[in-house]
């Protein structure tokens, strides 16, 4: 059956996990968007709790008329398909080569850095304290799906033992520059803060602190962590 009206409660559920972070925390489950994003996630293996798509269309899930679809998508231009998913967390960091964000705060840097990290076949990105929410719906698209194919994991405040291997802090213009480090083994690329960096304690705990050699003060976040998965892939080919 068509589902016709705003009101319907799967709708109502599917904007309260779009528009609360924590409704998805307390629910354990997300939304994604998009023919894309729903491939990706059935690649990966990550079976949709609940599947919606505009009726008429041909694409699986539960016909809903597309105006009313559309009151329920976070995307301006609306979407011809959704899925609900249950969150999945990785229960620790893990390596060889695993990406530690602390304070990243932007939704779309988290994505960013997903997809890098996909990208370059990083195994983990690990979220310190006060980072955005990776399954919010701005972080979701910004991986591009990659969201389904990287672990993430959570870190405490104080927790850093739990990264595995060599850990490096990035820290524009301070230390050596990232590609002159001696590296081998298992490593953890700390990132910090938009605004704020890495706090001291954590560069102080770290193994390494090491900047991207640049013209200017500091890069984006993600573009830093893209730029050092870059670097240490060729530094140390998979
Ligand atoms: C926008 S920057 C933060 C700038 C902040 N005002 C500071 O001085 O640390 C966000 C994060 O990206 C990384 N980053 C940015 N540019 C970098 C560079 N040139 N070398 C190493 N890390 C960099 C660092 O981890 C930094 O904490």
């Amino acid at each position: 059956m068509t589902i016709t009206s705003h009101h319907n409660e799967k709708l109502k559920e599917i904007r309260k996990l779009t528009q609360r972070r924590r409704w998805r925390e307390r629910s354990g489950r997300f939304v994604a968007e998009g023919e894309d994003l729903l491939a990706a996630a059935d690649a990966a293996g990550w079976p949709a709790v609940e599947r919606l798509s505009v009726a008429g269309s041909g694409l699986p899930g539960v016909e809903v008329e597309p105006g009313v679809l559309a009151s329920a998508s976070g995307l301006g231009s609306g979407t011809r398909t959704l899925a609900v998913y249950e969150e999945r967390w990785a229960e620790r960091p893990l390596g060889p080569l695993c990406l530690y964000l602390h304070g990243v705060s932007d939704p779309g840097n988290i994505g960013t850095i997903l997809r890098s990290a996909q990208a370059f076949g990083a195994s983990c990105v690990a979220l310190g304290p006060e980072c955005a929410d990776p399954f919010g719906p701005k972080a979701v698209r910004a991986s591009m799906g990659a969201l389904f194919g990287v672990p993430v994991a959570r870190v405490g405040a104080g927790e850093l033992s739990e990264l595995p291997g060599t850990t490096i802090a990035l820290v524009a213009g301070e230390g050596a520059a990232l590609r002159e480090l001696a590296l081998e083994g298992e490593l953890t690329v700390l990132v910090g803060a938009e605004r704020d960096g890495l706090p001291d304690q954590i560069k102080q705990a770290a193994d390494h602190v090491a900047h991207i050699p640049i013209r200017t003060h500091s890069l984006n976040a993600a573009m830093a962590a893209t730029v050092a998965l870059y670097e240490l892939t060729r530094m140390a080919p998979a």
